[in-house]
């Protein structure tokens, strides 16, 4: 069971102001310093690289080597292994589209900012005993929207929720006039 009644210490104050967090996919470490250059121009602080591809490691690496600037969040957390390769290669923080009790050690254990990924109540309650508060929702537009996140919010007052999955300009605003939604995410953003 978790020792640290705050594993998700400090996650609200990293996403800060920022109300839409980019989910990149990227080829090469240079697309990703590129899109980071872009991002930063435009007043992002943080940007999620996903570890989907065989370049994501270097990338992260290598984006918070040359802009330090930037908060990267490594995105697709699947694995333990991943996880601490993520955090060896300097990633701020660390997302999964669902959570295990494995990556939960992991991250307890090692320290590692970690948004785990929930789309039930039970998994919200899971996360809830190991002591995170900040949860991704995932794939948000097929399990329920904002409706869904809108119902959490008597039952656990404390969580808050990051939307992923079929968020757009056009949708967000409905989840982010939510008072526990700081953010949304999604790959949108990469055209923007
Ligand atoms: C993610 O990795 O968080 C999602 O795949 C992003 O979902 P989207 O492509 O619908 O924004």
């Amino acid at each position: 069971m978790n020792d640290n009644p705050t594993p998700s210490a400090g996650i609200l104050e990293t996403i800060g102001n920022q109300t839409i967090i980019p989910v990149l996919t990227v080829s090469s470490a240079d697309e990703a310093v590129s899109l980071a250059e872009k991002f930063l121009a435009q007043d992002y602080h943080l940007i999620e690289i996903t570890l989907r591809t065989g370049a994501a490691l270097d990338a992260i690496r290598t984006v918070k080597q040359q802009l330090p600037d930037i908060k990267v969040a490594a995105g697709t957390v699947l694995h333990p292994e991943q996880m601490v390769q993520a955090h060896s290669a300097g990633a701020d923080l660390q997302v999964s589209p669902g959570c295990s009790y494995d990556l939960y050690q992991v991250a307890l254990d090692d320290n590692i900012a970690y948004i785990p990924g929930v789309g039930s109540v039970s998994e919200i309650m899971s996360g809830a005993e190991f002591g995170f508060t900040v949860f991704k929702y995932f794939p948000a537009e097929a399990l329920g929207g904002s409706a869904a996140i809108k119902a959490f919010a008597s039952i656990f007052p404390h969580c808050h929720f990051i939307p992923t999955g079929g968020i757009n300009a056009d949708n967000m605003d409905s989840y982010l006039k939510l008072d526990n939604i700081p953010a949304v995410a999604g790959s949108w953003v990469a055209d923007i």
